[in-house]
């Protein structure tokens, strides 16, 4: 029986995607991609690290480790990032991002604590002060309030447009915005909407991404999506997203957290 290892360099020890020359499905990787046994004494499943912070063999590991968790230092070729503290990552946390990242055939997956917390770090990753955001109306309530006011607050301007608006309307969003002197850095939907669920022309809003991105200004398109869910809501319709949202709770354990996915 001959094993393949992924080609995620990175991560080589921990992923068989092969198995005489038999390619697993996305569906089948996820029930035991990212986790290697043999670093938690061959534990069919992934134990749960119950800590908040780890220990490093020496201090330089330890001060390097920082260095790259606060995105001082960029990680050389075949560096592995080192657990620093658990609110930013943990074994248990890689092992979930990894996964819905693969499922989502996606590069990358951050869990976070909320749904609020993952819509609340789009404008807060991508926006500053002068920059506009382009949001489809409704949204859910609590990402409206943000929007509304605390963004406002934070010199960030939101543009509205309803939720199944036609590509010229929402071009017109974007022109208002740059005619007030402001860099449109998000684009920002939710669909189907909550509560109306109103489904939204995610390919009118791709071009306009696209038409309006320059090399120094790469317009974020953010989807939050909790009707759907990752199942329903086609791969085909996701790739073009840099970010798309999804909420766990409805997704997963039908209440909790949400995802948000690179
Ligand atoms: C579309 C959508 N986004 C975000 C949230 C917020 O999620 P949380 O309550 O986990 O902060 C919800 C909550 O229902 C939601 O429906």
């Amino acid at each position: 029986m001959q094993f393949s290892k992924s080609k995620d360099e990175e991560h080589e020890e921990d992923h068989v995607t092969e198995i005489d020359g038999h390619k697993f499905k996305p569906e089948t990787l996820v029930l035991g991609y990212g986790y290697n046994n043999k670093s938690c004494n061959y534990s069919l499943k992934p134990p749960l690290f119950l800590t908040s912070t780890f220990v490093f063999p020496k201090s330089k590991v330890g001060k390097r480790a920082f260095e790259l968790m606060r995105g001082v230092a960029k990680p050389r070729k075949g560096e592995k990032s080192a657990y620093v503290y658990s609110r930013m990552n943990n074994p248990n946390l890689d092992i979930f991002e990894k996964r819905l990242a693969l499922f989502d055939q996606s590069d990358y997956g951050l869990s976070f604590a909320s749904g609020m917390a993952a819509v609340s770090a789009v404008p807060l990753a991508f926006c500053r002060p002068g920059d506009a955001l382009i949001s489809t109306d409704p949204i859910y309530g609590g990402s409206k309030t943000l929007f509304n006011y605390f963004l406002n607050d934070f010199g960030i301007k939101v543009y509205w447009v309803p939720a199944d608006a036609q590509k010229e309307e929402i071009e017109k969003a974007i022109l208002a915005a740059q005619n007030d002197g402001r860099k449109v850095k998000v684009i920002y939907t939710e669909t189907p909407s909550n509560p109306t669920i109103v489904m939204t022309d995610l390919e009118a809003l791709n071009e306009l991404k696209l038409k309006y991105s320059t090399p120094e200004n790469k317009i974020v398109l953010a989807c939050d999506n909790t009707f759907l869910g990752k199942l329903f809501l086609a791969k085909s319709k996701l790739f073009f997203f840099f970010r798309t949202l999804l909420s766990d709770s409805n997704y997963f354990w039908s209440r909790c957290n949400s995802l948000f996915n690179n």
